[in-house]
Formats: structure tokens, C-alpha cells, sequence
């Protein structure tokens, strides 16, 4: 069984299109979707946006269904000027960007607890993750750390700010909070994402339009790395 989470409909829609043997499992608010995804068990949940959702939802999947693995895929803002609407960048490491404790002394963006400001996605995922992505024709892919946090970014003072501090290829809402929960469970994470907008002052028109493209775009990478 994998696990597989969006944080809104369009993100995950098609793959649930291609769900066989479909059975629906509600806990709280959340409805998990599992069967067959081309060939595979798989269980895939919409969580809704931001960390607490995407962490809830997270953990919940994990203790309900043992996944082997939990990938966090969708759309995301681009983090810096060499990746563009269209691109994928899949996490090396997730951040949560709005984290800070540094007036009593933590580093920027320090998660108390777990003690990490870079929470590790597995690299055995990531490579395959990387594989399928490449699979995809005329999709440029980056590896790098992507950023999380309850704020849709549009303000190049704020994405540079974002940038500078962790060195963020992509600002998202949910990587971060799938990437802790499976962190403290124990369970391998990824986080697929594919870029809607350059997350500054344009991103509130950039994202309507180019997010269906960069949806499909992550949707067929989870198809290659289902199938090869
Ligand atoms: N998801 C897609 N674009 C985003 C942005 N600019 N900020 C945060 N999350 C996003």
C-alpha cells in the first residue's frame, strides 16, 4: 500500500479517476479513497490546504492504512528565479518556513521536538521520484528543498526572504507537515511538486491559469512511478 495526498481536488483527481476496486474510509474530516492505482494498493486523501490539514491527514493515513510510503504532490509557488511555471522540483528536504522560535535562541524555522530545520524526504523515493519525473517530456526537474507554510506567497520581498534563509526551490503549504508527520512515524516521505506560479506579485493571476497544466504535470509522474 502507498499513500498518496493532494491538498485539493484538481491535485489529485485524476489519479483518483484511475482508482479501481474503490472503498471510502472517512476519519474526522477526512475521506480516504484506496484500491488499485495502476496495479498497485494505494490510498489517496484531498487534505485541504495548510500544515495542520496536511499533518492531521498525514496521520491519520499512517496509522489506518501503512503505507510503505507518502508522497505529497501538487502545485507549488516557484522558491527562485532559475525555476519556472511548468517545472517540477522534488524535495530533497521540506521546510516550514513560518517556524520561529529564534527570539529564545532556535535557529530560523527550528522545529521544536524533532529538533530539525530540514526534515529529510527518502532518498530511495526521491531518486525514483526523479526517474519518473524525467519520464515526463518537456518538463525541466529540480531537486532541492521545498518550503512550507500557511501563507500563499506573493511578494518577491517575501520569496527572496524565504530563499535566502533556506534555500527553497518551491513555497507550498503541506510538504513540511506530511514530511513531520512521516518523520515522526518512521514512514519514508516525498514530496512531488510542480510549479503554478513564480510566488510574487503575480502569483494571485498566475496561479488560476497555470494550475490544471502543473497539476496534470505531477499526475503523470505518479503514473511512471507506479508503473516502471
Ligand atoms: N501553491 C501554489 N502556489 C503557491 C504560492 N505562491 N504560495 C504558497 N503555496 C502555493
Amino acid at each position: 500500500m502507498v499513500g498518496l495526498i493532494g491538498a485539493m481536488s484538481v491535485e489529485v483527481e485524476a489519479l483518483m479517476d484511475k482508482l479501481t476496486e474503490r472503498r471510502e474510509t472517512r476519519i474526522g474530516m477526512d475521506t480516504f479513497v484506496s484500491g488499485k492505482l495502476f496495479g498497485r494498493d494505494a490510498v489517496l486523501a484531498v487534505c485541504g490546504p495548510g500544515k495542520i490539514n496536511a499533518a492531521l491527514c498525514a496521520q491519520s493515513m499512517i496509522l489506518h492504512f501503512h503505507p510503505e510510503w507518502v508522497l505529497n504532490l501538487g502545485v507549488a509557488g516557484a522558491g527562485e528565479g532559475g525555476v519556472s511555471i511548468g517545472d517540477m522540483v522534488i524535495a530533497t528536504a521540506a521546510v516550514q518556513h513560518d517556524v520561529d522560535t529564534s527570539p529564545i535562541g532556535d535557529p530560523v524555522g527550528m522545529v521544536s521536538k524533532i529538533n530539525l530545520i530540514e526534515i529529510p524526504c527518502d532518498a530511495a523515493l526521491r531518486a525514483r521520484l526523479v526517474a519518473a519525473a524525467k519520464a515526463v517530456e518537456g518538463v525541466r526537474v529540480h531537486e532541492g528543498v521545498i518550503a512550507t507554510g500557511d501563507q500563499f506567497i506573493h511578494s518577491g520581498d517575501v520569496r527572496s526572504r524565504i530563499n535566502s534563509l533556506f534555500h527553497a526551490k518551491a513555497v507550498e503549504m503541506e510538504g513540511g507537515a506530511v514530511a513531520q508527520a512521516c518523520y515522526m512515524h518512521g514512514v519514508p516521505c516525498g514530496v512531488l511538486r510542480s510549479i503554478s506560479d513564480q510566488a510574487d506579485g503575480r502569483s494571485d493571476m498566475d496561479y488560476p491559469t497555470f494550475t490544471r497544466l502543473a497539476a496534470s504535470h505531477s499526475q503523470q509522474v505518479v503514473e511512471h512511478l507506479l508503473t516502471m
